[in-house]
């Protein structure tokens, strides 16, 4: 728990600090956007979701990590010049029974019941489905990384229920937040940390792998061994490969976890002496054909992912410590989230050589690039830097780098934080040229939020600003879909 006595600190609202992002937004909106500096592109069509905790109290009482707060979908409906806003709760179980108790009621990632040891033991964490949103065969799925997913109707933003691929998805298996496009296919590619049995030493750790087909059933599964129980976010895919980066982060024994001693969050240790490994899973046969090692290190978010020659390349944001738990899990009182370098990394799957470049040296996080080129050779990459500008540090700056390392930063002005930048095609083209970045910021001065639009090849300054009558909290990842989704928008 947080040991700050005003968890939601609105009392400092009008101070250039990130914590008033993250007050509640309890409400839930459906309206068009009225106040619009600049234009919205005409040649810009589809839904903007995003996903995020919407509230980080409940009652009287906090949660206890930025992980654990409630999922709230965001969708931004965009067509004809304008745009249309709407928000609405996941209806999990978990956001059901606590906002009709008004107190928390399940475990967290970071969270513990009040109450103590009997309230906690053999509990599991509830799920929030709070983490990242992706539409794929006509389903609008809201994801958390330590649960199955959740359907939502994009039609209307009700709450469908927990999605289960037919019942492929067992209710002790779990998908990442983090699943990816393959290019060539236009399958969805995921993974979930699980387990392959009893070994000596206990369970003996793997990552289980989807591939869902373009029917929305997963047709192929796969299991990578790993050594420890894994803190696995992301991963990265390329045309031929699942690529995992299994990093030197120690989740300890889940043993004291069952019995409700402490929480995950807690037993989270990066192991400076733990050589990080870096896993190849070919997609044909869903099993792995090289492994690499390297330094200990941390990646928690990847770019895109291709072949080159006998060469993988891999865009990654790399940290060399894992202190961003830390911040995470005591962000009412945290005043900076870093992020790692931009690095892409070369693996040689015929002679097992390795190397990386620095891209970009900028702390930065939420790398995204144009998904019509996913798994082959894109043009630029976009990310939320965490840079000084005189005021907190939660994703204050945008940057957009080149293939080829140029850098483009946008430095908010102090008292403005930003969040995952996503690239959107303009209507009928795949060009990287030819489209725009999405980004919403909030605005601590005046305790609200605004969507900008930039154009994908100058980030520099907004082609149009769209204020909304509230804030947004601080959110996670977003998808953009080509089509208007939502019923209200229409
Ligand atoms: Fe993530």
């Amino acid at each position: 728990m947080t040991t700050l006595d005003d968890p939601t600190r609105s009392d400092r609202i009008g101070a250039p600090t990130m914590h008033t992002g993250l007050l509640n937004l309890d409400d839930e909106h459906s309206y068009w956007l009225e106040a619009i500096e600049g234009t919205v592109p005409a040649d810009l069509e589809g839904t903007f979701v995003r996903n995020g905790p919407g509230r980080q109290t409940i009652g009287d009482m906090s949660y206890g990590h930025w992980f654990d707060g409630c999922g709230m979908l965001s969708v931004f409906s965009i067509a004809d010049g304008k745009v249309h806003f709407a928000n609405r709760y996941v209806r999990t179980p978990k956001y059901v029974r606590e906002t009709a108790e008004q107190k928390i009621c399940y475990r967290g990632f970071g969270t513990q019941i009040p109450g103590g040891l009997l309230k906690n033991i053999g509990r599991l964490p509830g799920n929030p489905a709070n983490t990242n949103t992706v539409v794929h065969a006509g389903k609008l799925l809201a994801l958390y990384e330590g649960g199955r997913p959740f359907e939502v109707d994009p039609a209307t933003l009700e709450t469908v229920g927990e999605y289960t691929y037919e019942g492929a998805l067992t209710k002790r298996m779990v998908m990442s937040a983090h699943g990816h496009f393959h290019g060539p296919t236009g399958d969805w590619v995921n993974f979930g940390a699980g387990s392959m049995g009893l070994g000596l030493k206990g369970p003996k750790m793997c990552f289980n792998i989807f591939r869902v087909d373009g029917a929305g059933r997963i047709a192929a599964t796969g299991q990578l061994p790993v050594a420890h129980f894994p803190f696995a976010h992301d991963f990265a895919l390329s045309g031929k490969y699942a690529i995992f980066f299994v990093n030197s982060i120690d989740m300890g024994s889940f043993g004291p976890v069952l019995l409700g001693t402490r929480s995950i969050s807690e037993g989270v240790n990066f192991d400076e002496s733990l050589p990080m490994q870096i896993a190849i899973v070919d997609l044909d046969t869903m099993s792995e054909v090289s492994r690499f090692e390297t330094d200990p290190g941390a990646i928690v978010h990847f770019g895109n992912a291709f072949e080159d020659g006998d060469e993988i390349v891999v865009d990654a944001m790399h940290s060399d410590n894992f202190e961003a738990n830390e911040a995470l899990g005591d962000i009412f009182n945290s005043v900076r989230l870093r992020g790692g370098e931009f690095r892409r990394y070369r693996l040689n799957v015929a002679t097992g050589a390795m190397s990386y470049e620095v891209m970009s040296p900028t702390n930065s996080e939420f790398p995204t690039f144009n998904q019509h080129k996913a798994g082959v050779r894109h043009d630029v990459t976009y990310s939320a830097c965490s840079v000084e500008n005189g005021a907190d540090s939660f994703f204050n700056a945008i940057q957009r780098v080149t293939y080829d390392g140029d850098v483009q930063l946008n430095t908010l002005e102090p008292g403005f934080f930003g969040s995952e930048p996503l690239f959107a095609p303009a209507k009928h083209s795949d060009s990287d040229a030819d489209g725009y970045i999405l980004e919403v910021v909030y605005n601590a001065h005046e305790h609200n939020s605004s969507l900008l639009i930039f154009r994908a090849t100058d980030i520099s300054e907004p082609v149009a600003t769209l204020k909304l009558r509230h804030h947004l909290p601080h959110q996670f990842h977003g998808f953009w879909s080509d089509r208007v989704l939502l019923d209200a928008a229409r």
